[in-house]
């Protein structure tokens, strides 16, 4: 079970990246929007100083036609660095991208994934994750964890080394459902992933215990005893 981030804003990364256990980076042309008007090539260049090379980074591609598809990953791959899995939404062009990209040894991320054959075209395009639109699904009243569920039965069941990255989260019982049904990975903005930890019952425990400790030993800290 993995976390990763579904934010271009570096701010974001360095704060939650401090903060919450996260294993890479995610970003589409909606989210890179968010940004404003930045330099694409150097601001994708410090995610990936920020988060090192140990994390994933995906970075999507906007043509709609595959030949197009291609030649972005190339610019990514060599503008960026060579580690970058390229998101493909899993159209029929972009199938055939998917396809050509894994002839090249290429990672890839298929995306904008909202049905089970979306899902099982894509594996078997060779694809490395699936990006199933939680949100989307449920919003177009697809069962979303029906949905996962399914994808991840066909990888155990024939043994595809494809693992499911959820992605499009409104809140944290979403995400949860996602891994229940058995996605590997989840995408989350850092702010649904605060609300996991702010609630005013967790806070209000934590305080409770501080004050217990004060009552007795004063401000004196744990560390500060002899
Ligand atoms: C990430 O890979 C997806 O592109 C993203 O989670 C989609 O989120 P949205 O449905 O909020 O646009």
């Amino acid at each position: 079970m993995e976390y990763l981030f579904d934010t271009a804003n570096l701010e974001d990364i360095r704060t939650y990246g401090a903060i919450y256990p996260y294993t890479g980076v995610t970003t589409n042309p909606s989210i890179i929007k968010k940004e404003g008007k930045i330099n694409f090539f150097e601001h994708c260049r410090e995610i990936r100083r920020i988060i090192g090379d140990d994390r994933t980074l995906h970075i999507q591609v906007t043509a709609l036609k595959a030949e197009d598809m291609v030649k972005e990953a190339d610019a990514i791959l060599d503008k960026i660095d060579g580690e970058v899995f390229i998101k493909v939404p899993v159209t029929e062009e972009g199938l055939k991208a998917i396809r050509a990209l894994k002839k090249k040894d290429i990672g890839v991320t298929a995306t904008a994934v909202y049905t089970k054959a979306q899902g099982f075209l894509a594996m078997e395009a060779g694809a490395d994750y699936i990006a199933a639109y939680f949100n989307r699904m449920e919003n177009m009243d697809i069962n979303a964890s029906s949905v996962i569920g399914s994808m991840a039965q066909m990888i155990r069941m024939w043994d595809y080394k494809t693992q499911i990255l959820a992605a499009s989260f409104k809140n944290m019982a979403q995400v949860n459902a996602a891994f229940e049904a058995g996605a590997h990975t989840a995408t989350v903005q850092p702010d649904i992933l605060k609300t996991a930890v702010n609630m005013a019952a967790i806070g209000k425990a934590a305080e409770d215990f501080a004050k217990d400790w004060r009552s007795v030993f004063g401000d004196v800290k744990i560390y500060e005893m002899e």
